[in-house]
């Protein structure tokens, strides 16, 4: 699908470290809209993203406004890839930009490890409306990487991240508030990847 909005969707590099105190504050600001909890991202970890390559940025029009982000990392031993801080600006907000960005994040992470298992942990529809889409299915959560790093996102005893972090506390990571989804590569054999990406910066991609 075309959009002709002027909103860039880019792999997010070293470039874009001027952008991270602005993503920062609006996750910050939609999160205490929502009521809910965020993991605690700092400066220095979404700058570190953007200079891996582990990172995608929306920016729109000539200004180049701040419009959208999120990130990915690989877990239990690059066995699986997670998407996490996805974001878009209210106001560009139900024209598909979440849709886009996770195009390039799903594009970007099958490209740099195309064995790994991709998930995430959501209770949006909208972002599962997008995972389904990308052809990610609900499992449980024993499906999904037993990394305690990951976990640790949500928080741990004493130190919850998420307001929901005692429900995963009590059924011992079993389930919890979000759903977990996960896209397994080997069900998607010589399916095309939504975004095509120039291979040059395949290339480069593949190299990190
Ligand atoms: C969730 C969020 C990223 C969605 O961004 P967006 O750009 O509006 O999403 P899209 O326009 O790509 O919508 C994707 C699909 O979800 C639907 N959708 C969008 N917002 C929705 C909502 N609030 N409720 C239900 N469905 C919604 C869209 O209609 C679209 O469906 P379609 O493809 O069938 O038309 C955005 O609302 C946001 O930044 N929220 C705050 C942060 C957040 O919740 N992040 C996710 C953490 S897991």
């Amino acid at each position: 699908m075309e959009y002709n909005d002027g909103i860039e969707i880019m792999v997010a590099d070293a470039s874009h470290e001027r952008y991270v105190d602005v993503i920062l504050a609006t996750i910050a600001d939609s999160a205490a809209k929502r009521g809910s909890g965020i993991v605690n991202r700092t400066h220095e970890y979404l700058a570190t993203k953007m200079r891996e390559m582990k990172a995608v940025i929306a920016l729109a029009g000539p200004e180049k406004e701040f419009a959208g982000f999120c990130y990915i990392e690989t877990w239990g031993h690059k066995q699986y890839v997670a998407n996490s801080g996805l974001i878009v600006v209210e106001k560009f907000r139900k024209h598909h930009l979440a849709t886009r960005i996770k195009q390039m994040a799903f594009t970007l992470s099958r490209v740099r490890w195309p064995e790994a298992k991709l998930f995430g942990l959501t209770s949006q529809t909208a972002v599962m409306r997008i995972n389904h889409s990308l052809g990610y299915r609900p499992v449980a959560f024993s499906e999904l990487t037993d990394d305690d790093a990951f976990w640790r996102g949500c928080g741990t005893t004493g130190h919850p991240c998420c307001v929901n972090f005692d429900v995963l506390e009590r059924s011992n990571r079993k389930y919890c508030v979000c759903t977990g989804m996960l896209y397994d590569p080997a069900e998607h054999v010589g399916e095309p990847l939504p975004v095509e990406l120039p291979d040059e910066m395949v290339k480069k991609l593949q190299s990190l």
